[in-house]
C-alpha cells in the first residue's frame, strides 16, 4: 500500500520550514505527502503555542481528523510542534487518538518513532532538546523544497526570555547551525530553482558560529549569499533590536541582494512595558537602529509587531506605541492582545481589562492598516521589480513579491516564475497590488 502523509501547519515560518524538512524525512521510508485529509494514512498536525487556545484547537483539529476517518482505517496520527512540545505526555492521556507526539527539536527521530509505533502500536513521545543531532541529520538528507522563495533555518531557539513569550521553552537554548552546513542547504535550494532565501531563526539576528578560530555572524551568512549569481534576493526574519550589530546594519550598504525590508519587533512604544517585558532594550536604541539604517539607506523601510494589553500597559504607554507609528511609519505590521502563557512570568501579573485592549487593538489596527493602504496606493502607476513565484489557482494569474514583500497579482506567462519582472501597478488594496506586466526580461535588483 502507498504510504501517504497528510501534513498541516500553524504557526511561524519556522513551523513551515520545520514541516518540508520532516516531510523530506519521512520520504527515506516511503512516505508521499497528499493534501487530502482521507487519502492520508499518516497525519501530522505541526502545531504553535504563541497564543491563545493554541492546545484546544489541536483537539479541535483531532476531532475533525476522527470524524473523517470514522468508516475508513485510522492514520497514525503525529502531533509535532511547540504545542507538542510543551504538552507532551499530556496529549497521549487526553486524546488516545494521537499516536505519537513530538517536540521540534527531535525530528530527526521520526522515521524511528513512525516504524516503531506502526509495529508495536504503542504510544511515542520525543520531546528532548537535542538541537545539534537535529540539524546534523537534517544535513545529510537533502532539502528538496523546490520553490522559487524558500525558508532555510540556521538558528533555533531563544536566550532572551521576554516575561510573554514562550519560545524559550518550546524551543529550547538559542543554537546556531554551522556556517558550512548552511551554505552546503542553500546549494541544494538553488540546486531545486530558489531564486530567494529566507533566513530564519528565533532570533535569526542572535546568529553566531565559531569554527577554527573565526566567528562567523547573520552578515556573513548574508554576504556569502549575495556571492551567488543564481540568487536574486535575500531576507532574514525574525530579528531582535538588541542584537541589529553594525556589521549587520553595514550589510545594507555591502549586499545588492539584500531586499530593503527589516522586519524589526518592537511590541511596545513605551519603556516601562518594554522593561516589564524584560525586552533589553529601549524606544531610544530602536530609534537609533532606524536611524542608521535610514542613512545606510533611505529606501529601507520597517515592519513590526505589537502586543497591546501587556500587564501594566496605560493610556500613556499606549500613546507612546501610537507615537512611535506615526514617527516611523511601518508599513506592515502584526499586531496581538497579550495573551497569557502558562510558565511565563508575565502570566502572573494584573491583566488589562480584556475590553480596553481590544479597544486598544482597533485603535491600532486602524492605524497600521490606514498606512498600509496609504502605502499601496502610492505605488500605483508606477512600475516595479516583482519576483514571480507562482501561478494562482485561477491557472491564469501570477503571483509576485515587491521588494517590500507585498504581494503583486498580474497576467503573465508561466515561462516569468522564478524571474524578476517588472510589472505597472494598476490598482491595489491593504494587502496586495494589482497591475500588468510591462516586459518580461529579467531585471536586475536596485
Ligand atoms: N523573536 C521575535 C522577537 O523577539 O520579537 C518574536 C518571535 S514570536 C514567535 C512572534 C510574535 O508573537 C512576537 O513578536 C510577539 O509580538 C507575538 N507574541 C509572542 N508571545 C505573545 C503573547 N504571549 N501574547 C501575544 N503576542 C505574543
Ligand atoms: Fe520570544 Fe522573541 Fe523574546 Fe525570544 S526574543 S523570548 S522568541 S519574543
Ligand atoms: Fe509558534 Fe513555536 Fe513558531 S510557538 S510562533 S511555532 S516557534
Amino acid at each position: 500500500m502507498l504510504k501517504k502523509i497528510f501534513i498541516k501547519t500553524f504557526g511561524c515560518q519556522m513551523n513551515e520550514y520545520d514541516s518540508n524538512r520532516i516531510f523530506d524525512t519521512v520520504k527515506e521510508i516511503g512516505f508521499e505527502k497528499t493534501d487530502k485529509y482521507e487519502d492520508a494514512n499518516c497525519y501530522l498536525l505541526n502545531t504553535c503555542h504563541i497564543r491563545d487556545k493554541a492546545k484546544e484547537k489541536v483537539y479541535h483539529e483531532i476531532g475533525r481528523v476522527k470524524k473523517i476517518f470514522r468508516s475508513k482505517p485510522k492514520p497514525i496520527v503525529i502531533v509535532a510542534g511547540c504545542v507538542a512540545q510543551a504538552e507532551n505526555q499530556e496529549m497521549l492521556k487526553r486524546e488516545p487518538y494521537i499516536d505519537i507526539v513530538i517536540g521540534p527539536q527531535s525530528y530527526h527521530k521520526i522515521n524511528e518513532a513512525i516504524l516503531k509505533h506502526s509495529k508495536n502500536k504503542k504510544k511515542e513521545e520525543e520531546t528532548e532538546f537535542d538541537t545539534i543531532s537535529k540539524f546534523n541529520y537534517l544535513s545529510k538528507i537533502k532539502n528538496k523544497d523546490s520553490k522559487v522563495s524558500s525558508f532555510l533555518t540556521i538558528q533555533e531557539g531563544c536566550d532572551k526570555f521576554c516575561h510573554f513569550c514562550v519560545v524559550p521553552y518550546t524551543r529550547g537554548p538559542e543554537y546556531s547551525r554551522p556556517f558550512k552546513q548552511i551554505i552546503d542547504e542553500a546549494k541544494e535550494l538553488i540546486d531545486s530553482g530558489a531564486k530567494e532565501i529566507i533566513l530564519l531563526g528565533q532570533n535569526v539576528n542572535a546568529y553566531k558560529f565559531q569554527d577554527n578560530n573565526r566567528e562567523y555572524k547573520l552578515s556573513d551568512l548574508l554576504l556569502e549569499l549575495n556571492g551567488f549569481d543564481q540568487i536574486e534576493r535575500v531576507r532574514y526574519t525574525t530579528s531582535h533590536p538588541k542584537d541589529m550589530t553594525e556589521d549587520l546594519i553595514n550589510v545594507y550598504k555591502k549586499s545588492s541582494k539584500l531586499m530593503p525590508l527589516v522586519h524589526l519587533p518592537v511590541q511596545s512604544g513605551s519603556n516601562k512595558i518594554l522593561k516589564s517585558m524584560n525586552r533589553k532594550h529601549t524606544i531610544e536604541e530602536y530609534l537609533k537602529v532606524y536611524e542608521s539604517l535610514k542613512e545606510i539607506n533611505p529606501n529601507v523601510e520597517f515592519s513590526s509587531d505589537f502586543i497591546i494589553g501587556y500587564p501594566g500597559e496605560d493610556e500613556d504607554d499606549f500613546n507612546k506605541t501610537m507615537e512611535l507609528i506615526e514617527k516611523i511609519g511601518f508599513i506592515n505590521s502584526y499586531s496581538f492582545i497579550f495573551s497569557a502563557r502558562p510558565g511565563t512570568v508575565a502570566a502572573d501579573l494584573t491583566q488589562v481589562n480584556a475590553v480596553k485592549s481590544k479597544e486598544r487593538l482597533e485603535i491600532i489596527q486602524k492605524r497600521l492598516f490606514e498606512n498600509q493602504i496609504k502605502k499601496n496606493k502610492s505605488l500605483e502607476n508606477k512600475i516595479l521589480n516583482v519576483l514571480v513565484e507562482n501561478i494562482m489557482k485561477d491557472g491564469i494569474k501570477l503571483f509576485g513579491r515587491t521588494e517590500y514583500m507585498t504581494s503583486v497579482i498580474f497576467d503573465g506567462d508561466i515561462d516569468n516564475i522564478g524571474k524578476i519582472v517588472q510589472v505597472e501597478i494598476t490598482s491595489s488594496n491593504q494587502n496586495s497590488l494589482f497591475g500588468k506586466l510591462v516586459e518580461s526580461s529579467k531585471k536586475k535588483v536596485a
